[in-house]
Formats: structure tokens, C-alpha cells, sequence
């Protein structure tokens, strides 16, 4: 049988690289289309190492609507897009808001459009529990009802705004369906480390900015906070290996092809359904890795919530898939990524 074509948005990012790899494993032709504006072109190359199968790759901006269409022109015979392309640093998107709404709004709409003319059945998108903001202490850990709250960011608006732009053109009478991954923390690296993460600059996130320091890049990590109101006093979050998050996307895109969609529109939370505080973080990666970390404690970072991790019994139950992935080995796996891209 021929293999369905898969239409990966953002494909030479993290999670859109390891999400690359899975679909391929699971027989899937994958086209990648990226502007490359937050990723290598090499990551090609660590694809096909690991699969042994190159993806196609266009170099186009997904807010530029015609180049768009050209993709789609060419491969006639895209199944199902999954939509990972998009800016994502919290603290830019409140510098630059219009940089975020445009390129984040954009190219969903620009995608939906030519879904029907393409006659393309399904789109995952890369949401978040950022939609969710602090949920209240009983609706710990947060399920897809809980309430949306306003964003702290422009970056976690763009979230909200996308999934209702799916909601209403689905509503509309589109004939596409849609799944909504809301995404807690993805960390980790590819078990071959031909792929990982590969932040620019300083980075804002914990486990790069921890990886960084103990591979002495940075010269020590910050706790931010441990007065809040959590066992250890630090922040809580629902750290997900990002291969475990790759597969939801594999899962998700089998529901959406084989027509088991039982809504136009499902949502799902994707996580490991436990919380894990930045010490105990900490803790884990030492234990893991055998390296000690410098870390002290700081003040508390504008703007983070104090504790938040996922019900993920839909995801479970309807996607039929879980995040197994041993905290030690997603950390042994981050660190192992760290070594090879600083030459150590
Ligand atoms: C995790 C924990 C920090 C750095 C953000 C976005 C979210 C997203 C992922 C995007 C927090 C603590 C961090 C450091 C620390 N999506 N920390 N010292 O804030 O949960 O989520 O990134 O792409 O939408 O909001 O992730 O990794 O920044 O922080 O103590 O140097 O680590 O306070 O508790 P966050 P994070």
C-alpha cells in the first residue's frame, strides 16, 4: 500500500524533528516545511540518520500564503498536516506582540484555507497548558474542562486564539477535522542524539539552561523561587519526554485518518499525569547523570504559575497512549544531548 504523505509545519524544530522520526517509524512519508528561522537545515541530516529515510524539505514561511500553496500544489496528495511552526519565547512575544499575532495567526489560517481546496482530512495543532493559567487547587491535576483563563502572554494568546480559529472554521461547516495537543513542559533528546533541543542565545528554559550550566556554559542555574506554596517551595510542573509527546502526534494522526474522530474538534492533554517540582528536578538529574549542578535559589520569575500537571486519562484512554519514558532516562537523555552538541 502506498504511504500516506504527512505535512509537518515546523519539522526542523524540536518537537517537530522527533515528531519527524516517529511518523517516519511508523510508516509515514513525511514533507517538512520550515523558514528556518528558529532551526538548522542539519537536522535533516539527523533525521535521516536515525530513520535512514530523508523527509522532503521546503524552505517556505507558512504566513506567506502563495509559497504555501505551491507545498501543496506539489505534493497532491498531502493526508494530514500537523502544525508545529511557530514563534515561542514568552518574553519576546510581550516585546514584540504583533511579530507573535502575525506569524502565529497567519499560518494556521493560511493552512485551513487550503485544506478544503487540497482536499487534506486533518490538522493536529501544538497547543498548551498555558491556556489554562493557574488552575484552582480541585482542578489539580488540570483535565480539558477546566476552565481557560486569560493569557499571561501574547505568546500563550496566540494558543487560545488559534484553537477557537479551529473551533469556528470547523464549525463553519469545513469538512477537516481537527486535534488539539495541549502540551505540558517537552524535554529531552533523542535516544541516538542525532536530534535534540537547540535553544539560541541565553536560554529561558529550565532543562536547556540546566544542561548549559552543567556542561559549564553557564556559570550557574537559578532556582526561581521556592516560597511558593508547594511541598519543596519551588515551582511544579508536568515534564514530558519529548519522544513520548512525538508519539501522541503519531496517535492522534492514525484517529484522524482512519475517521475514529468522534468530534469534528478533540482536545487532549498531553503529559505524564504527574508533577515534578524544579528541585526535585534538580535532584533527579544529578542522581541520573552522576553530575553535580550549581544552582542557588533566586527570587521568583515574573509571570510563572505555581503549579500545574496534567489529567491525561483522555489521551490515555481515546489515543490509547501514555508517556512511559523513566524521568532518569529523559534526563540521562537531555545530558547526552548536551555533551555532543558542546564536544565534551
Ligand atoms: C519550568 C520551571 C521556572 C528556568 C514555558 C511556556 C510554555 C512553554 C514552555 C513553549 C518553572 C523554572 C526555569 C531557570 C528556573 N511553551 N526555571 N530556572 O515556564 O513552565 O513554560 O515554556 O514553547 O508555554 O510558558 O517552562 O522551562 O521556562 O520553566 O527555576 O533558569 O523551571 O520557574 O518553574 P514554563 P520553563
Amino acid at each position: 500500500m502506498e504511504k500516506q504523505l504527512i505535512l509537518v509545519t515546523g519539522g526542523t524544530g524540536f518537537i517537530g524533528s522527533h515528531t519527524t522520526v516517529e511518523l517516519q517509524q511508523a510508516g509515514y512519508d513525511v514533507v517538512i516545511v520550515d523558514n528556518l528561522s528558529n532551526s538548522n537545515i542539519d537536522v535533516l541530516d539527523g533525521i535521516e540518520k536515525i530513520t535512514g529515510i530523508r523527509p522532503a524539505f521546503e524552505q517556505v514561511d507558512c504566513c506567506d500564503f502563495q509559497a504555501l500553496e505551491g507545498v501543496f500544489a506539489k505534493y497532491a496528495n498531502i493526508s494530514g498536516i500537523i502544525h508545529f511552526a511557530a514563534s515561542k519565547a514568552v518574553n519576546e512575544s510581550v516585546e514584540k506582540p504583533l511579530k507573535y499575532y502575525r506569524n502565529n495567526l497567519n499560518s494556521l489560517i493560511n493552512l485551513l484555507e487550503l485544506m478544503p481546496k487540497y482536499d487534506v482530512k486533518g490538522i493536529i495543532f501544538s497547543s498548551s497548558c498555558t491556556v489554562y493559567g493557574q488552575p484552582s487547587e480541585e482542578n489539580l491535576p488540570v483535565t480539558e474542562q477546566a476552565p481557560i483563563q486569560k493569557a499571561e502572554s501574547p505568546y500563550g494568546n496566540t494558543k487560545q486564539i488559534n484553537e477557537e480559529i479551529i473551533q469556528d472554521y470547523v464549525h463553519s461547516g469545513a469538512n477537516i477535522k481537527s486535534v488539539i495537543l495541549r502540551y505540558f513542559n517537552p524535554i529531552g533528546s533523542h535516544p541516538t542524539s542525532h536530534i535534540g533541543e537547540l535553544p539560541n542565545g541565553v536560554p529561558a528554559n529550565l532543562i536547556p539552561y540546566l544542561t548549559q550550566t552543567a556542561a559549564g556554559i553557564r556559570e550557574c542555574l537559578t532556582v526561581y523561587g521556592n516560597d511558593y506554596d508547594t511541598p519543596d517551595g519551588s515551582c511544579i510542573r508536568d515534564y514530558i519526554y519529548v519522544v513520548d509527546l512525538a508519539k501522541a502526534h503519531v496517535a492522534a494522526m492514525v484517529r484522524i485518518l482512519d475517521g475514529k474522530s468522534e468530534e469534528s474538534v478533540e482536545i487532549f492533554n498531553i503529559g505524564t499525569g504527574h508533577g515534578c517540582s524544579v528541585l526535585e528536578l534538580i535532584n533527579a538529574f544529578e542522581k541520573a547523570t552522576g553530575v553535580k549542578l550549581n544552582y542557588r535559589i533566586g527570587g521568583r520569575r515574573e509571570g510563572d504559575i505555581e503549579a500545574i500537571w496534567g489529567n491525561v486519562d483522555k489521551a490515555n484512554k481515546i489515543l490509547g497512549w501514555s508517556a512511559d519514558t523513566p524521568l532518569d532516562d529523559i534526563l540521562r537523555s537531555a545530558w547526552e544531548w548536551q555533551k555532543k552538541i558542546a564536544n565534551l
